[in-house]
């Protein structure tokens, strides 16, 4: 990795670093639809990053490619595995864990080639690889990637666009996001927007 990428995060060399792994994902994001995701959440790690801190090296490479995993399922399985319908069961999970693995192998092999720094690599990694499914937090650079994940479906781009690939009504979305938004987020920041975001959802939607 280039030198001068080191802790220079307002600089055009960042900047270009961050639009080359948002083009290098395409790809793989395209298959379930998910450039939109990546972009949004990419912008809530940012948003937390300035309350919780955190390390960006691996925070916002994380966020980017987190969901590059999906590409290795077909159609059908992204829609067997994914959503409130297909919440707590075994094929669902199955299948859940398949996107996560080959994530991580995908983004690892993307920085790999790009020369990142082959510590951080393995931090990226690690966070893919248990992105939707881990409940214990080992850092704070995980717990944001996981909660800026979980905001998408808050925002109001996100709520559209999960209600309608999943074939659910909006007041569904809005229970299911309810019941869950105080056990799915690790940051106390994250449930302090996805909160704002729900009463937005509500007047907007219900
Ligand atoms: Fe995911
Ligand atoms: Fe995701």
């Amino acid at each position: 990795m280039d030198q001068r990428l080191e802790d220079n995060f307002e600089s055009e060399l960042w900047k270009e670093f961050i639009e080359l792994l948002f083009k290098k994902a395409e790809p793989y994001l395209l298959v379930r639809g998910d450039i939109l995701h990546a972009k949004i959440s990419h912008e809530y790690a940012l948003s937390l990053m300035k309350t919780e801190g955190g390390n960006r090296k691996i925070i916002e490479p994380a966020v980017i490619l987190h969901d590059v995993g999906w590409s290795a399922l077909s159609p059908d399985e992204i829609k067997r595995a994914y959503g409130v319908n297909a919440v707590g069961n075994d094929e669902s999970m199955r299948l859940n864990r398949i996107h996560e693995k080959k994530g991580e192998e995908i983004a690892m092999s993307i920085l790999s080639d790009l020369g990142y720094e082959p510590m951080l690599i393995e931090k990226i990694g690690a966070i893919i690889r248990t992105h939707d499914s881990g409940h214990v937090i080992g850092s704070i650079e995980e717990a944001i990637v996981k909660d800026a994940d979980k905001l998408w479906r808050f925002s109001k781009r996100g709520f559209q666009t999960e209600a309608e690939r999943q074939g659910i009504t909006h007041t569904k979305l809005y229970n299911h996001l309810s019941k869950n938004r105080v056990k799915w987020f690790f940051t106390r920041s994250a449930l302090q927007i996805a909160e704002q975001e729900l009463k937005n959802r509500k007047r907007e939607f219900l």
